[in-house]
């Protein structure tokens, strides 16, 4: 049986520590990982100018291996090339691009340390799998350290068109590392598409039969692999969260008033500057709802040395305000808002007891949280979602309340139809929506990325045609 090595930027945070900042990768690939076992290296989460060796940890049937970043390289990979260049580029936010060579090649050299680690533990039947837009290019540097294994790539965020992808200098490189894999993944059909044009348009490379992709030498599969929850699980854990004093403390405060809830990292890509004015239409035009829902807006602070995030979070306060200093009463708050984040089980459980679930990014590449709010749901009395159609989970969860982000308007009207949906509607859309998820869980995603890997990497399997 061959070892599976994971390789992602964040590695999950298994001891509870940064609860509910890691974000959908982290969530996605430890559900991913507590199944199949293997090595997951990645950055251990520290700065540390001095300390450079690999720590490794066995928990369970995953072997940690993470290494610490230098200051420098913190900077110039993770706040720069990363951050501010990739993740606003990816985002459809080319404005809030910080481009620099200098950080470029921090990126570089950070994907290349990652590579020489590596290649201290990869046995020659491992199979590698490499995540998220940190890591672009770590196949090509593999590869050309004489690495023959199976190696996937999975990105884990939107993939731009050509013509976004054009802004960053240097884009022809984005598409050629990617073509070093044997199969990479994406959440959409758009970002497929996106990745397809941006080969045969921005390189000059072809489309073969059965997704390959082929540019001068270079051959690699592209495919869609929406990335989903842990279905069956999930409910079970929304379970024990009801248990736990934070989750009493929400119920109590609530007596009879609707919870609304948003589960967002601070991020400009969540939309949560229009999610708030939505909001605030909402109570300035019906006054029925004054006094009778409670929004509750959990925001972890990321990337907070990053500008665009501290501008963000300056903006949200403002909104913040305006919300509570317009509608509040001495005895209600029509906005909690908080920057910190709560253990999963508890989050879970405030999913369950939410009479609507918001989800209206800007732009995202899945949001599990759309997801977990849809299996958290009791069956007999469900919530509703809300959610953005620029979210990749509006590809399958068509059932849900459907916005456009940018309409403001809309979405106040969204929030009220949700608020008095009656409960033959809301179990109906629970159900379309449920069946997606029951098929479409974690284990499917991972098994069918992975089983694809490995037939594609099989001697027999190569078109030697192509
Ligand atoms: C998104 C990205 C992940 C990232 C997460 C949290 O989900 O796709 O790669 O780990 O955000 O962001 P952070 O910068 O804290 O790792």
């Amino acid at each position: 049986m061959s070892r599976l090595i994971v390789v992602s930027n964040r590695v999950a945070k298994t001891d509870g520590a940064n609860k509910g900042s890691e974000g959908g990768l982290a969530v996605g690939v430890m559900a991913a990982m507590e199944k199949a076992g293997g090595v997951w290296f990645g950055w251990s989460g520290k700065v540390d100018n001095r300390d450079e060796t690999a720590k490794h940890e066995v928990r369970g049937n995953i072997e940690y291996v993470t290494v610490n970043m230098r200051q420098s390289e913190y900077n110039q990979y993770y706040k720069g090339y990363a951050n501010s260049v990739l993740w606003p580029l990816f985002h459809q936010r080319p404005e809030l691009m910080q481009y620099s060579d200098r950080d470029l090649s921090g990126y570089i050299q950070v994907n290349k340390k990652f590579a020489e680690e590596l290649l201290k533990i990869i046995a020659p039947t491992d199979t590698i799998w490499i995540h998220d837009y940190h890591l672009i290019p770590l196949g090509k540097i593999l590869r050309e350290a004489g690495v023959r294994n199976p190696i996937g790539f999975f990105l884990h965020t939107p993939f731009p068109s050509l013509d976004l992808l054009r802004t960053v200098p240097g884009y022809k490189n984005v598409l050629e590392a990617l073509l070093h894999y044997d199969l990479v993944g994406f959440q959409t059909e758009a970002d497929h598409l996106g990745f397809c044009m941006g080969v045969c348009q921005g390189l000059g490379g072809e489309i073969l039969k059965h997704d390959r992709l082929r540019y001068g030498d270079r051959h690699c599969t592209a495919r869609v692999y929406p990335i989903s929850v842990e279905t069956q699980a999930l409910p079970g854990v929304a379970d024990r969260g009801e248990t736990t004093q934070e989750y009493q403390r929400l119920y109590e405060s609530l007596g009879d008033r609707k919870l609304l809830i948003g589960v967002d990292r601070l991020d400009y890509s969540k939309g949560l500057v229009r999610r708030f004015q939505a909001y605030d239409r909402l109570l300035g035009h019906n006054n029925e709802f004054l006094r009778q829902v409670v929004y509750l807006q959990i925001s972890p602070t990321s990337r907070g040395d990053v500008q665009a995030y501290g501008d963000l979070a300056k903006r949200i306060d403002r909104e913040a305000g305006h919300i509570i200093g317009t509608y509040a009463d001495f005895d209600w708050m029509p906005l909690r808002y908080l920057n910190r984040g709560f253990r999963r089980k508890t989050i879970l459980a405030m999913y369950r007891l939410a009479h609507v679930g918001l989800v209206t990014p800007l732009k995202d590449g899945m949001n599990l949280v759309a997801k977990e709010y849809v299996v958290a749901q009791k069956p007999e009395d469900p919530g509703v979602l809300v959610l953005s159609e620029l979210a990749g989970a509006a590809d399958e969860l068509d059932a849900a309340v459907i916005v456009n982000p940018y309409d403001v308007d809309g979405m106040a009207g969204a929030l009220a139809k949700a608020l008095q949906m009656p409960l033959d509607e809301r179990v109906d859309r629970w159900k379309s929506m449920m069946s997606v998820l029951k098929k479409q869980d974690i284990h499917a995603w991972q098994q069918s990325f992975l089983g694809d890997l490995l037939h594609l990497t099989k001697p027999q399997t190569i078109d030697s045609t192509a």
